[in-house]
């Protein structure tokens, strides 16, 4: 794990019990509507699996769950023990059948058949080396399998995006992320992507793309 691996795995820790309310000042308050938004788009057969890459305390995850049936399984990895603990007291408390957590470096998951669809909610900018991150994603994935990614992006297209990029940038300081443009494009050489939506003013993006 490098240096900013460790890091953030302690900020993590460090953040878990308010990562919540973290999460929402953060977003302006459009948490909720994000999580949807990703949610709305996953596509999984019945009997399918979907992974979330960086699951957090599983704030998404009930999300996830309206969209796959009871055959269908999710698995959540994270590294930060402390969100992985309150991920499982989710799981318990709610009586989540069909999902499963690791505590692990996502870099080193291997699921042990390829899944239907990886998700990265406010996950992806937090992991030292995107290109590698996106890469696993893709090892994992089925033929024809979906890639959701939800994340603040630099955008450069219209008016209002330089304030945006200035909030992305300040709040990438705060979470330890690195935010790139290069992502979108990184997808784009290999996947299809079928959506590519800005949202709350420029600050997020959400790709939904193919294998
Ligand atoms: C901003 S939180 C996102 C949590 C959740 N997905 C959500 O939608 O709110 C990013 C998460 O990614 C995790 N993370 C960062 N790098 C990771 C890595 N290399 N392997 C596993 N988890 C990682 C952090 O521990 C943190 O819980």
């Amino acid at each position: 794990m490098d240096i900013r691996q460790v890091s953030n795995k302690k900020k993590y820790d460090l953040a878990a019990s308010c990562y919540d309310a973290i999460a929402f000042i953060l977003s302006l308050g459009q948490v909720a509507r994000l999580y949807r938004e990703v949610s709305q788009r996953l596509d999984v057969p019945g009997g399918g699996s979907v992974v979330e890459l960086g699951c957090g305390p599983a704030s998404v995850i009930p999300d996830l769950l309206e969209k796959i049936d009871n055959s269908s399984e999710i698995i959540g990895i994270d590294f930060s023990s402390e969100m992985i603990a309150l991920a499982n007291r989710k799981k318990e408390v709610n009586g989540w059948k069909n999902v499963h957590f690791e505590c692990m470096d996502m870099y080193d998951f291997t699921p042990v058949k390829q899944v239907d669809a990886v998700v990265f909610c406010l996950a992806l900018t937090a992991m030292p080396d995107y290109k590698k991150a996106i890469e696993k994603a893709i090892s994992i994935l089925k033929p024809g399998g979906q890639l959701l990614l939800l994340d603040s992006i630099p955008l450069h297209s219209k008016w209002y995006h330089p304030l945006a990029n200035a909030y992305t940038y300040f709040k990438s300081i705060v979470v330890g992320a690195k935010p790139t443009r290069e992502i979108v494009r990184f997808i784009a050489d290999k996947m299809t992507i079928v959506e590519n939506k800005e949202m709350v003013f420029g600050v997020y993006t959400l790709i939904n793309a193919k294998i």
